[in-house]
């Protein structure tokens, strides 16, 4: 356990780095051409409200993690990153998030399950950030420890789409008749839910379990009172 709270950080910091790099890589050119996504032909804001969106969010992607680095987490370093991360990665990211959510080009799933994502990410730093600002530490981590589950949405996102698309791929061929764009778009209906859903899940187990070890034996989960 010590060595997941010393290594674990690290580990993840640079996971994040991993993904933050491969997200910037398409859009630095600022070519719409180069866009992984759908960009509406339509909707000139579009392509910068996208732009706006990878920007900011990799910036909190870099800085969440070090919010829990036990070294950084004290006193007004921690105060620093954590203004940067809300005010110039997550609440800019939420907005944006939730504009290119409505744009996007892969139907009612995607709006809805990115929709939701921008709304939940963008509420969870509100309560976060009411919860310090008030002296209740306790909630305040609380809060950022879903919120950051929120974040590594895209991190599961990136992970979770190759992985479906090898597990759907035999049916490219007998469902979809060879058609990769449309095996494409279908494959990614679930991804919107799938990338944050168990993230949350996660979040909440791993607090409620921590409640009750803390509240002690008479709280504490069935399975381990047996
Ligand atoms: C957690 C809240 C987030 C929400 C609600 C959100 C929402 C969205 C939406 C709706 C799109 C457009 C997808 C489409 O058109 O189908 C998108 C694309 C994108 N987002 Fe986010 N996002 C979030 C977090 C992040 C983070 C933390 C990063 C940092 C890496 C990120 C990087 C990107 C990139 C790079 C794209 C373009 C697609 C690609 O090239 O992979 N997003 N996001």
């Amino acid at each position: 356990m010590r060595a997941l709270t010393r290594h674990g950080p690290t580990a993840m910091a640079s996971v994040c780095a991993a993904v933050a790099l491969f997200s910037l890589a398409a859009y630095l050119t600022l070519d719409p051409e180069s866009s992984r996504v759908d960009i509406r032909q339509d909707t000139p804001s579009h392509y910068p409200l996208l732009l706006v969106h990878i920007a900011t969010s990799v910036l909190a992607l870099c800085l969440g993690t070090l919010q829990f680095v036990p070294a950084l987490r004290r006193g007004q370093v921690h105060r620093t990153i954590g203004r940067i991360y809300l005010f110039a990665g997550v609440f800019p990211g939420a907005v944006s998030g939730f504009c290119v959510a409505v744009l996007t080009t892969y139907g009612p799933t995607a709006q809805f399950g990115f929709g939701m994502l921008s709304v939940l990410w963008f509420v969870t730093a509100v309560q976060g950030l009411r919860a310090v600002r008030a002296g209740r530490v306790a909630e305040h981590r609380e809060w950022m420890i879903r919120q950051y589950a929120l974040l590594l949405a895209a991190v599961t996102l990136r992970v979770l789409l190759p992985f479906l698309i090898v597990l759907y791929s035999p049916q490219l061929d007998t469902v979809y008749g060879g058609d990769q764009e449309t095996f494409f778009r279908e494959v990614y209906q679930v991804v919107p839910w799938l990338c944050w859903v168990p993230n949350l899940v996660i979040a909440e187990w791993f607090l409620r379990r921590r409640e009750a070890t803390k509240r002690g034996p008479d709280h504490a989960p069935l399975e381990k009172i047996r």
